[in-house]
């Protein structure tokens, strides 16, 4: 895996790469199983895998966990180098966001509602920097889990509205043995609030918001609802003692 820290490292790099497609895996870092099957997709469907490594502060919000946001660099690097990742472009925030940047991408309607009533702004953050990503790695594919289903559709309508060659690949969320989607943020439950957690899963598992709130009565529930994502999913966020949990399950349509 060669690693990439500046933009014009990136570009030069990618340059004998173009003669065939190229798969863009955009993360956060602290790889876990999730990661890896998009990873794994990417490196079947596509000549060339590239990861994006960033915590992006725009899309975190004041009083969010930016500063704490795991972060597993040299464990990252062993795990793109077994999923054989060719390119890994880990840049700092001033490289992506130099000072006087200010050009924003808002993607309306389905930026609203759900995780963008409860995270002002966060979704301005995701579409702008994954605008930027396309923009410098210019992959044929970009992969995203199911997991963060309002993100995955907001990308889609971006891509579509501005007319952005790349197609958006979607893949199922992966599930611990108990049912806990795998996310970043697992690492900071402690073993009982892991456990009072499955009940986000199970809960969601029946499909049915009003049963699904009653499981979760004794959570701090933020949100359970349908949302008419392409597929429809029933999403919820929770919070277990200081961490914010968001799940959802497809209702219809084609799987993911
Ligand atoms: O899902 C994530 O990890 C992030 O929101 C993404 C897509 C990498 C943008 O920063």
């Amino acid at each position: 895996v060669k690693i990439t820290r500046t933009i014009a490292d990136l570009v030069t790099t990618l340059e004998p790469l173009r003669g065939g497609s190229i798969g863009l895996v955009p993360t956060m870092g602290a790889f876990h199983a999730g990661h890896l099957s998009l990873f794994d997709a990417a490196r079947k469907e596509n000549d060339a895998l590239v990861v994006s490594m960033f915590v992006n502060p725009t899309q975190f919000g004041a009083g969010e966990d930016f500063e704490r946001y795991p972060r597993s660099e040299e464990r990252d690097l062993e795990l793109a180098e077994q999923a054989e990742v060719d390119v890994l472009f880990a840049p700092t925030a001033d490289e992506v966001f130099p000072p006087g940047f200010q050009s924003w991408v808002e993607v309306e309607n389905l930026g609203r509602g759900l995780e963008g009533d409860a995270r002002p702004g966060h979704f301005r953050g995701v579409a702008t920097v994954c605008l930027k990503l396309f923009n410098l790695v210019r992959p044929d594919r970009a992969y995203f889990g199911q997991k963060d289903a309002q993100q995955a559709a907001v990308i889609r309508r971006m891509v579509r509205d501005l007319d952005v060659p790349v197609e958006i690949r979607v893949l199922p969320t992966i599930r611990d043995e108990d049912g806990l989607a795998l996310s970043s943020r697992n690492a900071y439950l402690s073993p009982e609030e892991r456990e009072r957690a499955l009940a986000l899963p199970r809960a969601l598992a029946t499909r049915d918001p009003e049963r699904a709130r009653d499981l979760l009565r004794d959570l701090d529930v933020e949100y359970v609802e349908v949302a008419d994502f392409d597929p429809s999913v029933l999403a919820a966020a929770v919070r277990v003692g200081s961490t914010r949990l968001i799940d959802n399950v497809v209702l219809e349509g084609e799987s993911p």
